[in-house]
């Protein structure tokens, strides 16, 4: 059924399609110039260094675990309260996914449990901005320095959100990156992982075409060079035109975040007036960009009837995300209640306009 008012509607108009009628007249539309243009505006936007365009933020995050070497026998912390890729990207590593609970306002990884979860296979942590607020990344980064642990932030949903006046994504090691239909910026599906790390970027971009050198690379070189294939990476490139969307849709970027902060300051204006919704919170020291506005439904409320009588009015909401430890691939014994809490209670509602 069609909505009357839709969780949300991309914003797109003839500047995407301009985009991609050049790469289509180019003739180059597998992965080329069109991709390098998107990873260096988002490089340039971000102010890192390196950023490397792949199919979605499921195989950046994949790519960055590898990149730091995960492998079978280690533990990743992962805030449990996400959408379940990022527990997945740690399981097709072979390793193990640890699941850290959520601070029920934040929605965000909890510092205060992360110690009491690290162990001597503990290897890195995967703290997440949920639905586009910053997790506490200075406790992060500080524990993870003590214990000498890796940082992957899964900024999926936070593209131009900051944290203490740096955009997230680029304060851990490694970030991550969502194209996705409902993020911020859209490809449809599309990802990039983001670092200042050169030997971890070249790893990253070796292992998203199949352990081989780029094709955009041999063909800048003058001599005619055939691959060899130096480890067994995957086809996670981004095509050419995914990229063009890409690129007119980062141009609008900030805009759309403004838009989407506008709505969501009515939303927390006309929610106080309702005594059994609790607006979304939000954390000092941060820009919170609202992928989602996600509230919290009284505990006396059956949410998901809720849900179902907004939709017969055609008002479509969503719950918010997933508590990870529950989903039965994990075959997890962690126990996160905030999470599990928010998971139950979680109302998305209308977050763009
Ligand atoms: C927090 C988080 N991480 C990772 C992903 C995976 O992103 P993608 O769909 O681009 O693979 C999502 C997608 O919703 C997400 O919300």
């Amino acid at each position: 059924m069609t909505s009357k008012i839709p969780l949300l509607k991309p914003y797109f108009d003839s500047e995407e399609l301009e985009e991609i009628q050049k790469v289509l007249d180019s003739g180059w539309v597998s992965q080329g110039p069109k991709v390098k243009e998107f990873e260096d505006k988002i490089a340039e936007y971000l102010g890192v260094k390196y950023a490397i365009a792949v199919t979605n933020c499921t195989s950046a995050l994949h790519l960055a675990l590898l990149s730091l070497g995960i492998k079978k026998g280690d533990k990743v912390l992962v805030a449990d309260y996400t959408f379940p890729a990022t527990g997945h990207s740690v399981l097709y590593c072979g390793a193990k996914p640890v699941f850290v609970d959520v601070n029920l306002k934040t929605y965000n990884i909890d510092p205060n449990l992360i110690e009491g979860k690290i162990t001597e296979r503990t290897k890195a942590i995967i703290p997440v901005h949920t639905f586009g607020q910053p997790a506490e990344m200075d406790t992060i980064i500080e524990i993870a320095e003590e214990y000498n642990l890796k940082v992957i932030e899964d900024a999926a949903c936070a593209l131009g959100a900051k944290y203490k006046y740096k955009y997230v994504g680029t304060i851990g090691d490694i970030g991550c990156l969502s194209f996705h239909a409902r993020k911020g910026i859209t490809t449809g599906e599309g990802g990039m992982v983001v670092t200042d790390d050169k030997n971890l970027a070249a790893k990253i971009r070796n292992l998203s075409v199949f352990g081989m050198t780029s094709a955009w690379d041999r063909e800048k070189s003058a001599e005619f060079i055939i691959p060899e294939f130096t480890e067994l990476g995957y086809n996670y490139k981004m095509s050419d035109i995914t990229a063009a969307v890409g690129v007119a849709q980062l141009k609008k970027l900030d805009q759309i975040i403004e838009r989407k902060r506008e709505l969501a300051k009515y939303w927390d204006e006309k929610l106080k007036e309702i005594e059994f919704i609790e607006p979304p919170y939000v954390s000092e020291n941060v820009k919170h960009i609202y992928q989602s506005y996600v509230a919290l439904v009284d505990k006396r409320i059956k949410r998901n009837k809720l849900i179902e009588v907004l939709m017969k009015k055609g008002i479509q909401t969503q719950i918010g995300t997933y508590a990870s430890h529950i989903q039965p691939v994990y075959n997890s014994n962690d126990k996160c209640p905030n999470s599990l809490e928010i998971f139950n209670r979680s109302i998305a509602i209308l977050s763009n306009k």
